[in-house]
């Protein structure tokens, strides 16, 4: 309750189309007074016009938007206390990196001492003291980077929005601007709201990060718990590396058996699972274990096809006997397994997430609401199985990209209910 008064921008089921394309779908995100809150998702997810919806440059299809409580939708950009930072960094040419910074203070005509002042103190934040009078011409990538940001902040908004800000350096420069990004936040106490398609970028910078996937968004949580606890596959997959395996579940105690095709393996038993359901057990590469001896709970074989010298690891590939690879990380120091050699493979169930798998979830979804008069339909049909996957692909192309984040159904009821109604709707047909 406390964290609802505190949003400073807070979406509630706001869609976005562009003619047929739905590109923004019925998202909703509380993002807190302070904090540093990444988009995080591949090209074409959204990110970029959800940015635009908060700034007020795009107009939502349907939903709210409030900044600091209040509804924005009447107001023009520059009426929110939002300012943006662009990629293209949109300095003005012919203007002095002071005249930069000083355009949105001369606009107000803030007094000439005050914008003096301001002006030198916003340049000193992002370490630009000294290069008032160069054009934007005599400046480096970085330091353009760096004057955009000191124009964006001289104006005290309360929400900093920062569209992949640091894409057009180069890989070392990107990392330095990082870390400055992030402490100039801290700093500043404003909040950040950053688009980024880079994941390692979000989780060296970010306090929470909202992942999207096709419009839809598919977790939002802590980079750690991004990391360690995916809610949906395309999650684990995105985010780092993951080794997936699709398999039957039988939940026994505080574990849950999992037979795949390569064998069975065990995932911690974290409740909300049945007999006999189809599930993904994601394993992370350092944590996957090997030994020449089998491992109870465990009958998963790997025989190395290669090791990889990735300098502070050692990154081995290895063939199961379905003919799924799997990756398997090794700190330089630790045992690494032999190449052409075969190894019993396991992991410490608490290190599996197990995932509901798609169009299982949207089934168990289906059964929050009307499970019986559904599943006696899909009984009766001639091809059950093929009842419930058909579904999915019959769902239209937004429920069927939407399908995969229903996996995160707990984590973001909203997500899960863009299928859920399109399934309903196919069982009421
Ligand atoms: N002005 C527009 N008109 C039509 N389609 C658009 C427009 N802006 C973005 N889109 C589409 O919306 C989707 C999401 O785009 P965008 O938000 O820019 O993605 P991202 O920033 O995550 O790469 C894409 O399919 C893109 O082609
Ligand atoms: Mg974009």
């Amino acid at each position: 309750m406390l964290m609802a008064s505190q949003a400073i921008v807070e979406l509630k089921n706001v869609d976005k189309r562009y003619g047929e394309n739905h590109v923004v779908k019925d998202l909703n995100l509380a993002i807190n007074e302070g904090e540093f809150l990444s988009i995080l998702g591949p090209s074409g997810c959204g990110k970029t016009t959800t940015l635009r919806m908060i700034a007020g440059f795009e107009q939502q299809s349907s939903g709210t938007i409030l900044v600091e409580g209040e509804p924005v939708e009447d107001k023009e950009p520059f009426e929110r206390n939002v300012n943006t930072v662009f990629q293209s960094y949109a300095l003005f040419p012919h203007m002095t990196v002071f005249e930069n910074v000083a355009f949105g203070l001369k606009m107000k005509r803030t007094a000439r001492a005050e914008i003096r002042e301001r002006v030198q103190e916003a340049l000193a934040l992002v370490q630009l003291e000294g290069f008032e009078k160069r054009y934007p011409s005599q400046l480096s990538g970085g330091q353009k980077q760096r004057v955009a940001i000191a124009r964006a902040i001289i104006n005290q908004p309360k929400v900093l929005l920062l569209d992949e800000p640091l894409g057009a350096l180069d890989l070392k420069l990107r990392k330095q601007m990082q870390l400055e990004l992030k402490r100039l936040q801290k700093r500043l106490g404003i909040t950040f709201v950053y688009v980024t398609h880079d994941q390692e970028e979000a989780l060296t910078m970010s306090d929470r990060i909202a992942v999207m996937h096709e419009g839809i968004l598919d977790q939002l949580d802590a980079p750690s718990r991004i990391y360690d606890f995916p809610a949906t596959r395309f999650v684990a997959d995105f985010i780092g590396e993951s080794n997936i395996f699709d398999g039957l579940a039988s939940p026994q105690g505080k574990n849950i058996v999992v037979t795949t095709e390569a064998g069975r393996v065990l995932g911690q038993n974290s409740g909300g699972f049945e007999e006999g359901e189809q599930v993904q057990v994601s394993v992370r590469p350092e944590k996957l274990r090997f030994d020449s001896e089998a491992r109870e709970g465990f009958d998963l074989e790997g025989t190395v096809r290669e090791n990889i010298f990735v300098g502070t690891f050692i990154k081995s590939i290895l063939l199961l006997s379905s003919g799924q690879e799997v990756v398997l990380t090794s700190l330089s120091g630790q045992a690494v397994p032999e190449e052409g050699r075969s190894y019993h493979l396991f992991w410490e169930p608490s290190d599996a997430v197990i995932l509901h798998s798609r169009s299982q979830e949207i089934w168990s979804t289906i059964a929050n609401v009307d499970l019986s008069g559904f599943s006696a339909e899909a009984d009766a049909s001639a091809d059950a199985g093929s009842a419930e996957t058909g579904g999915a692909n019959a769902a239209p192309a937004s429920a069927g990209a939407a399908s995969a984040s229903a996996a995160s159904a707990s984590a973001t009821p909203a997500a899960a209910s863009a299928p859920a109604a399109a399934h309903r709707q196919k069982a009421r047909a």
